[in-house]
């Protein structure tokens, strides 16, 4: 037997009540999936995700669609996990490669780590931590001055960012108050509330979210905005601002929409995004395609508006007619995909 290493710190598992680890930091075991294979295998079974994991969606019909092909260049404008940039690199080897692109810091050293321990080296993956609203000067960084055959943006956070409370994305479990994706820049949702006034917060909810009670929840938080450091602070105090006759599901709807609502004002999503479909038809090779996931209407609308003047224009020569979605046996196995829509075009 080999002897341990006697100056190996000895690490003790998380300690928590109960059989299952509840909290995200608890979940030792699926968060070192190499150690834990069957674990993480039974988690998602169960149609969850494990913890810092995110399950790629609607894989093979945005592989339909994009059709990568040996030797040719595309762009990964979110590359998250790595799970469709993994699918593009199979796809284009052995002479394509692959721009990664993503503004989360952590995750992003993380994941072009495991995509390099797959084998893809530095002439088939380069990764660039940067906003995909910066999509035209990262491609001259890597020379790609006459543009790529294909392009992917799969909008919104990750699910190793919503699950992980320090990131502060999500209600369920108590977090600073955060919500960047990429936390060394900008402000948090946390002082973007302090600094805001009740009519701004109104617009933030109608604009970004369609929130119904709007209104009612920005005058109830009015006074109360500077003192909501963490997400339960905040997820109480919309509570508390509902109407009392709201069923638990609607409730839940609301607590949803507001977190989306500040997640979209404190990363400037819809910004950056209409920066990206700006300069898309001037990255793309004539016969290259796009295709977008995205999880709400206020993405969607931007999407599919930007598309079908590019049709108008003669930039795009195909634009698709329907939007893809999830089947339900995906759906099943990850509900995250349930409220994702693919559109797509074709360079003319
Ligand atoms: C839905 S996840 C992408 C998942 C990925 N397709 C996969 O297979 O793992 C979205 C990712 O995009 C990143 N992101 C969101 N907005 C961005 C932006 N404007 N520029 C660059 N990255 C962005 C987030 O940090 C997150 O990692």
């Amino acid at each position: 037997m080999a002897e341990s290493d006697p100056n190996a710190e000895h690490r003790r598992r998380p300690r928590y009540r109960g059989t299952h680890p509840r909290r995200f930091e608890q979940k030792y075991k699926e968060l070192a999936p190499d150690k834990y294979p069957e674990l993480v295998e039974h988690v998602r079974a169960r149609g969850m995700t494990p913890a810092g994991q995110h399950v790629p969606i609607l894989v093979d019909e945005v592989l339909a669609v994009l059709a990568p092909k040996p030797g040719e260049r595309g762009v990964d404008c979110t590359l998250g996990f790595g799970g469709h940039a993994r699918a593009f690199l199979e796809r284009i080897a052995p002479d394509g490669a692959l721009l990664g692109l993503d503004v989360d810091p952590d995750e992003l050293a993380k994941t072009e780590a495991r995509l390099r321990a797959l084998g893809h080296g530095p002439t088939a993956l380069f990764v660039e931590r940067t906003n995909f609203a910066g999509l035209g000067a990262a491609l001259g960084k890597v020379g790609w001055h006459d543009g790529v055959d294909f392009v992917l943006a799969d909008l919104g956070v990750s699910s190793m960012q919503i699950d992980d409370p320090w990131r502060g994305f999500g209600f369920k479990v108590d977090g600073p108050l955060d919500m960047r994706m990429n936390p060394t820049k900008g402000v948090s949702a946390a002082d973007w509330l302090a600094r805001t006034s009740a009519e701004e917060l109104e617009r933030v909810l109608v604009e970004n979210s369609d929130e119904p009670h709007a209104q009612r929840i920005a005058l109830a938080l009015d006074d109360r905005r500077p003192t909501l450091a963490t997400t339960l602070d905040l997820a109480d105090a919309v509570r508390g601002a509902l109407p009392s006759r709201l069923e638990p599901d609607d409730v839940q709807q609301s607590l949803r929409r507001v977190f989306q609502a500040l997640r979209i004002e404190v990363n400037d999503e819809f910004r950056v995004l209409e920066a990206l479909l700006r300069q898309l038809p001037s990255c793309v090779r004539a016969g290259g395609r796009v295709a977008f996931l995205t999880f709400h209407s206020g993405e969607d609308r931007r999407v599919k508006h930007a598309l079908a003047a590019g049709l108008r224009d003669g930039v795009w020569a195909h634009v698709c007619a329907e939007v893809g979605r999830a089947s339900s046996e995906e759906r099943r196995a990850n509900p995250r995909a349930a409220p994702a829509k693919l559109r797509w075009a074709r360079r003319a």
